[in-house]
């Protein structure tokens, strides 16, 4: 294949092959979608705002021993990262109940939940995204019971990484959203982005349920200020890194 062939194009970034054929070129962009792409817009700047702080979380979270696709960033929105085989699975982690945990089970928005909870959504738009049971997990052949293990062992210490460095920014990790992959010698890897598009972050500093919500749920629920509160997600991230 030709270097710089556009291979897929998603939702919010543009993959793109290179002249190695282990490195793939990713281009973050502004476009943004909700509800299954049925809500549609953009979010100015957000394609460079989300490479940065993906970015940024990706190189901290391999100095914690969390192997990452991140290879590096050419530029402001874009990232070359190495191939992997995606494992077709939203790894989602929840420390306080907000989005579908509420709407599903009818705990408050905001309930601190007694330990991390870490679930698996299909990767599948067609279907909806669906929660998968463990035995629906096997069923589907999507992992091993020793990946599974492996997975979650990682979405925890990616959880607890995280959790650790949004608290010197003054946000609060509500939840997120993983996606892993698998390089040629099988070895799991994070994939994919992680940023106010995937996570539920909150500013600690702002007690008032609407003013505290820093990501793409302002895009979601029509907040408002959207391009702000990404600004201000990044400008935290960037100065504790800096610190
Ligand atoms: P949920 O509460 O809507 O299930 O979302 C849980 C987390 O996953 C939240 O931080 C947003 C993120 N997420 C994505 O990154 N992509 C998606 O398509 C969805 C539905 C959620």
């Amino acid at each position: 294949m030709s270097p710089n062939t556009k291979l897929y194009e998603g939702k919010a970034k543009i993959l793109y092959s290179t002249e190695d054929p282990q490195v793939l070129l990713t281009v973050y962009k502004d476009d943004a979608t909700a509800f299954n792409a049925q809500k549609k817009g953009q979010i100015q700047g957000k394609g460079v705002i989300n490479c940065t702080i993906t970015s940024a979380l990706l190189q901290m979270l391999e100095k914690n021993a969390i192997p990452t696709h991140y290879i590096d960033c050419p530029s402001s929105n874009q990232m070359r990262v190495k191939v992997v085989k995606i494992i077709p699975l939203e790894v989602v982690v929840r420390n306080i109940a907000a989005g579908s945990l509420c709407r599903q089970t009818g705990l408050p928005e905001g309930q601190i939940l007694p330990k991390p909870l870490v679930e698996y959504y299909l990767k599948d738009d067609a279907l909806g995204d669906p929660l998968l049971t463990r035995d629906r997990l096997f069923l589907l052949n999507i992992v091993t019971s020793e990946q599974l293990q492996i997975l979650e062992e990682m979405a925890l210490k990616i959880n607890h990484h995280l959790q650790e460095f949004f608290t010197r920014c003054n946000i609060t990790l509500v939840d997120f959203k993983l996606e892993f992959g698998t390089d040629s010698q099988d070895k799991i890897l994070l994939a994919d982005e992680i940023s106010p598009d995937t996570c539920r972050l909150w500013d600690t500093t702002e007690t008032d349920p609407k003013a505290r919500v820093m990501d793409k749920d302002r895009f979601r629920k029509d907040l408002g200020d959207v391009e702000s509160a990404y600004q201000r997600v990044q400008q935290r991230v960037l100065s504790v890194l800096g610190s």
